[in-house]
């Protein structure tokens, strides 16, 4: 399937990356084999950041202006690569093919994103307290920076880093996961080709995630490591990452809450949850993970949704009428028949009769009289499963919906300015999505707070994530 990719340079980079004595990267939805590669070592890891040091010392003094054309190139080229890329995704990663170039485009975006703003890195000048003194700012570049990105986003996550550090001057190692390496090594040979220094942006690739991640997090020419996946690896990360006092930005799991108030226009609701539910098969941090609908509209909105959800193709990601590939391996599917077991267990219903699929494919699963102390609640799906819970009050609904301790997203739908207001202010989220499913945009600060991270990744904010503020105290004047 590889050798029939359009671009020439993918082909001829996949044909020279393909070892046999290496580790395979699987088709989740085929469970077939669509390359071996050979691991990186810990030596190799090594020379790069040694290399990537040199490097970056050359890369912060290019004016800022300089590097914004690079990475225009950089984006120039990932948009013409958008057929190939997309097919690479859908074969390793599952999604759909329409969400994986829908993900090459929102990966590119943060390129371009960070090509503009690498010029606006300002300081600023203070107004000093003494007339002999003139105070000032400058933003200078973090430096050697590492990142570890997911598999579920296999170009869009390397994006949202590696462009704000090349922008703000630094120079980065990604750690991709090894399901998904093939889309980074597509991407980073993309870079290379648009003139970005190999040994300012290299990679690594492994199945040794948690040996890469040690030395990743320690190392002290290190000075910032970026991690996007699971709350339990980001705490040992940050952990590791103390020692050398890294700065770190962590974008970890969520328990998105998405409520449906009675006075919510409940087709736009309706598309809105699948939207935000059943993308890339559930599995995005963002995703909806509980359902609460409030009990007067309950039978109305779950009826609109069921005849919805029956026109759902659950299908491998490269059919045209897939709208949900596999989840990513067997363990991630018993980990979900697990979870719908014990909730059934608990006293929740099946409101529908999902039908069982062989490999790794999932049909969509609703559960009704699904209580708040349910484990089922209390954690991250990642998968097509969704679980209802009805309510009455207000004051209910909001206290249920920061019961957790993920503050990613939510989600919510009302024509009420007053509960507008009340509850963008009143969830404990990083990300509120108001009659709105899908609100992530290069232009937006995507991040969490409570146990979902630390920083935020586009925008503005983004860029500052990689840079550093010195103070400037200029004395002695008269
Ligand atoms: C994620 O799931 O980590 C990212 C999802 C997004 O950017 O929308």
């Amino acid at each position: 399937m590889l050798q029939k990719l359009q671009s020439e340079t993918l082909k001829v980079l996949f044909e020279n990356l393909s070892y046999n004595g290496g580790f395979p990267v699987i088709n989740p939805a085929t469970e077939q084999e669509l390359i071996r590669l050979k691991t990186s070592t810990l030596e190799d890891i090594d020379a790069q950041i040694e290399a990537c040091k040199r490097a970056q010392v050359e890369w912060a003094k290019l004016s800022a202006k300089s590097r914004s054309v690079f990475l225009k190139k950089w984006f120039q080229l990932l948009v013409e690569h958008t057929e190939d890329i997309a097919i690479i995704i859908t074969l390793e990663q599952g999604k759909p093919l329409v969400e994986s170039r829908g993900e090459v485009a929102y990966g590119a975006s943060f390129v371009e994103w960070f090509s503009e703003e690498a010029k606006r890195a300002y300081g600023e000048v203070i107004p000093a307290p003494a007339a002999d003194r003139r105070l000032s700012t400058i933003k200078q570049p973090v430096g050697v920076c590492a990142a570890i990105t997911p598999w579920n986003f296999p170009k869009a996550m390397i994006t949202r880093k590696a462009a704000p550090a090349l922008a703000a001057g630094c120079g980065m190692i990604i750690k991709p996961s090894e399901l998904t390496p093939l889309t980074a090594l597509a991407v980073m040979e993309l870079a290379h080709q648009a003139g970005i220094p190999k040994d300012l942006l290299s990679i690594v690739v492994s199945e040794q995630a948690a040996e890469f991640g040690v030395v990743l997090s320690t190392d002290p020419r290190i000075k910032k490591i970026s991690f996007t996946g699971s709350t339990r690896v980001g705490k040992i990360l940050m952990k590791q990452a103390s020692d050398t006092v890294k700065a770190v930005s962590m974008e970890l799991g969520g328990n998105a809450p998405f409520i449906v108030f009675e006075d919510a226009d409940l087709d736009a609701a309706v598309n809105g949850l699948i939207a935000s539910k059943f993308r890339n098969a559930g599995q995005t941090c963002v995703c909806t993970n509980r359902l609460y609908v409030h009990k007067n509209v309950k039978e109305a909105f779950v009826a609109k949704l069921l005849n919805k959800m029956a026109k759902l193709k659950v299908a491998n990601g490269l059919a045209a009428d897939s709208n949900l590939g596999p989840v990513i391996t067997m363990a991630a599917k018993h980990r979900l028949e697990a979870v719908i077991d014990q909730a059934l267990q608990e006293g929740a219903k099946l409101l529908n009769q999902p039908k069982k699929r062989s490999g790794r494919f999932v049909e969509p699963v609703v559960l009704d009289h699904v209580e708040q102390s349910m484990a089922i609640v209390q954690q991250e799906l990642f998968g097509p499963v969704l679980p209802i819970i009805t309510f009455e009050h207000d004051e209910q609904v909001l206290m249920m919906a920061n019961d957790t301790e993920y503050g990613l997203a939510c989600y919510f739908y009302t024509d009420s300015l007053q509960r507008i207001v009340t509850f963008s202010e009143g969830l404990e989220y990083g990300m509120v999505g108001v009659n709105e499913g899908i609100i992530s945009t290069e232009v937006a600060p995507f991040g969490g707070i409570k146990e979902s991270g630390v920083g935020r990744e586009g925008a503005k904010q983004g860029m500052d994530e990689y840079l550093e503020t010195k103070y400037i105290c200029l004395g002695g004047l008269s």
